[in-house]
This record gives C-alpha cells, sequence and structure tokens, in this order.
C-alpha cells in the first residue's frame, strides 16, 4: 500500500543531485529525458522537482550561461523556465513531468515557443482554423 510517510530507508543523495527524496518515495515510477538523456521521476513529480533529483540546475541563462534552478517554487519568479525538445516553454515549477516528457536546459539554437502560442496552435488546428 502506498504511503506518504518517509521511507524507513536513508535518503542516499543522487550524485550532483539538487533534491533529495525523503518521502513519498512509493508513487509509481515514469521516464523522462533532460538534454536527451533517460531520466526516473515518480508520478505527480513536477519538472522542477524531477529534474533537480537529477542534477543541479533546470537551465542556463540566456544571458550569462550561469545555471537556474528556480527560486521561489510557486510560480512567481520565472527562474525554472524550460524549453521542450521542440522550443515550447514550460515552468517547471507548476508543469508535471509526463511520461516521455522530453526537455531541454540549454537554449541556443532552439526556436522559441511559448505555452500559449502551442495552445494556440492546437486548439486552431482542431477546429479547422488555419490561423
Ligand atoms: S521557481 Fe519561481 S517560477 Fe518556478
Amino acid at each position: 500500500m502506498p504511503s506518504n510517510l518517509p521511507s524507513s530507508e536513508p535518503a542516499v543523495p543522487k550524485r550532483d543531485a539538487q533534491f533529495v527524496r525523503v518521502a513519498e518515495t512509493q508513487r509509481e515510477a515514469l521516464s523522462f529525458f533532460i538534454d536527451g538523456h533517460e531520466a526516473t521521476a515518480l508520478q505527480g513529480d513536477t519538472l522542477l522537482t524531477a529534474v533537480l533529483m537529477q542534477q543541479r540546475r533546470v537551465r542556463e541563462s540566456e544571458f550569462s550561461g550561469a545555471p537556474r534552478a528556480g527560486f521561489c517554487l510557486i510560480g512567481a519568479c520565472q527562474d525554472c523556465w524550460m524549453r521542450t525538445e521542440e522550443g515550447m516553454r514550460l515552468r517547471a515549477c507548476s508543469t508535471l513531468v509526463t511520461q516521455g516528457m522530453r526537455v531541454v536546459t540549454r537554449f541556443a539554437g532552439t526556436a522559441c515557443v511559448t505555452a500559449s502560442a502551442a495552445s494556440a496552435a492546437s486548439a486552431a488546428a482542431a477546429i479547422g482554423d488555419p490561423q
């Protein structure tokens, strides 16, 4: 039976990970891809949690190249933007990771497609509007 209580197993930090999971360890696992490398997360993890369970950053700043790992964790600071391999922007702290999701941490050469633009395009396609 799934438990939200901390595991009796000691939390072993993954090398170079920013986060360590200490509770809710019994949720179903899923796989996703960071910069083409397969990683594992748990159902219900935010993309920010899933990525920072693997490494110390969600992206590199487009201005300075400095690593960014989110700040507020509640959708207010804009520090956790990531992109899908197709270029759609995702706010990692308010997006759930999904099975097979493919995200990148480096944006150079990636076309910028905002979530709202992608949603508008798919909505237009659904109703047969060529935009
Ligand atoms: S961490 Fe601040 S908006 Fe995501």
